[in-house]
C-alpha cells in the first residue's frame, strides 16, 4: 500500500474551469477515439491531431487522408479488441504520424536525453521503487528541447523501460524545469486495466509515482472493490508525466510534447481496457470537449498505434469524488461497467 500522503490539489484541474483549447472538437472526426454506436470512422486520434498541429502539419495531413468508410456500429461494437479497424486510423495510413509515437520521417534525434541509469520503475509488482531524484546540476551546455516530432522519433521503438528512462530525462517542455521526478506511471503486467488521469500533484511530483495521495487511496479502494490491483494487473499512468506548477491546467504544447509517452505506453502494455478518470484525461484521449455526464455510461474505442481497438471507460476523477462522495454511485456504476464484456 502506498504511503498516505496530502492530497494534491486537483480541484482546479478537474473542475469545470478547464479549458479546452487543448481538444479538439466534439464533432471533429476523432480516430482513435469512438463511441459504441457512433457510426463516423474517424482516422486521426486526438492525441495525434494535437501532434499534427504542433509540427505545423494538421491541415495538410487531414486533406490528404482519403475518406474512410464507415463501419456499423454493431460491427464496431463486436470487434475483437486485437483486430484492426478496417479502413481507418494510423494503421492504415502509412508514414503518416502513423502513431505518435511513430511516423515522422523527419528530425531523426538520437536517444540523446536518456540517462545512463534508467529507474527499473514502471514494470514490477511488488512495492513500486522511487525514480531517483533529478539532479539539478547546471549543465553547460543544454541541448534545445526536442521537439514532438523528435520525442516520437525516439520513443518510437523503446521498451517500456526505455521508454521509463526516457521520460525521466524528458526536456521537451518547460514542466522539466520545475519537477522533481517525472512521473512515468506504475503498475502490473500483464496489464487488464490502464488508469489514465491527468498529471502528477505534489506527492506524485515528490514520489515519483502516480496517484500517491488520497486520491491514489480512493481509487485504489475503487480498483479492490472490482478485484483489480495496481501491483497485480492495473497500470496507472497520467496524461502528463511532469507536474504542472501549482497544479494548473496543462497547456497545449505541454500535452503535445507528453502525447508520444502516453501513446507508446499504450501500444506496449496493451490493457485489455482503458478507464480514464476526470475531465482532462477524458477529453484529451477521445478528442472531445463534452463532459464527463456525457461521456460516461458507455463504451468508447481507442485506436493505439497498432489499429487495436481498446474499449474505453469514462469516470470521475477521484480527486472529486473525494469533494463530492454522492457521486461514488456513478463511478460504482462506471467500474462495473468496466468489468463487463466489452
Ligand atoms: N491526479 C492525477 O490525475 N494523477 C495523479 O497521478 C495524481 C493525482
Amino acid at each position: 500500500m502506498m504511503a498516505a500522503a496530502t492530497p494534491p490539489d486537483q480541484a482546479a484541474r478537474t473542475g469545470a474551469s478547464r479549458t479546452s483549447a487543448s481538444r479538439t472538437d466534439a464533432d471533429a472526426p476523432t480516430a482513435g477515439a469512438s463511441v459504441s454506436g457512433n457510426a463516423g470512422a474517424p482516422r486521426v486520434n486526438p492525441l495525434q491531431r494535437l501532434w499534427l498541429r504542433e509540427i505545423g502539419m494538421e491541415r495538410l495531413w487531414l486533406r490528404q487522408e482519403p475518406a474512410a468508410p464507415s463501419r456499423p456500429a454493431a460491427a464496431q461494437a463486436q470487434q475483437p479488441a486485437s483486430a484492426p479497424a478496417a479502413g481507418a486510423g494510423p494503421a492504415a495510413a502509412p508514414a503518416a504520424p502513423a502513431a505518435l509515437a511513430g511516423a515522422p520521417a523527419a528530425a531523426k534525434a538520437s536517444p540523446a536525453a536518456a540517462p545512463a541509469a534508467a529507474p527499473a520503475a514502471a514494470v514490477r509488482s511488488g512495492p513500486p521503487p522511487r525514480p531517483p531524484a533529478r539532479t539539478r546540476e547546471a549543465s553547460p551546455d543544454p541541448a534545445p528541447a526536442p521537439t514532438p516530432a523528435e520525442v516520437a522519433e525516439r520513443v518510437r521503438d523503446a521498451s517500456l523501460e526505455e521508454l521509463s528512462a526516457q521520460v525521466q530525462a524528458c526536456t521537451a517542455c518547460g514542466l522539466c524545469h520545475g519537477r522533481r521526478h517525472a512521473v512515468f506511471g506504475h503498475g502490473g503486467q500483464p496489464t487488464r486495466w490502464m488508469v489514465i488521469g491527468e498529471a502528477p500533484g505534489e506527492q506524485e511530483d515528490r514520489q515519483g509515482l502516480p496517484f500517491v495521495g488520497r486520491s491514489g487511496q480512493l481509487l485504489d479502494a475503487m480498483l479492490a472493490s472490482v478485484g483489480m490491483s495496481r501491483e497485480r494487473d492495473v497500470f496507472i499512468a497520467n496524461v502528463i508525466k511532469c507536474r504542472p506548477p501549482g497544479n494548473r491546467n496543462p497547456k497545449p504544447e505541454e500535452i503535445a510534447a507528453c502525447s508520444p509517452y502516453l501513446m507508446r505506453q499504450i501500444a506496449l502494455l496493451k490493457p485489455e481496457r482503458i478507464l480514464v478518470v476526470g475531465r482532462f484525461a477524458a477529453q484529451t484521449l477521445l478528442g472531445t470537449d463534452a463532459t464527463i455526464g456525457n461521456l460516461r455510461g458507455r463504451i468508447h474505442r481507442f485506436k493505439d498505434e497498432s489499429g487495436r481497438e481498446i474499449p474505453v471507460v469514462v469516470s470521475y476523477h477521484p480527486a472529486y469524488l473525494l469533494r463530492s462522495p454522492s457521486e461514488k454511485a456513478r463511478a460504482w456504476q462506471d467500474l462495473r461497467l468496466a468489468c463487463s464484456q466489452l
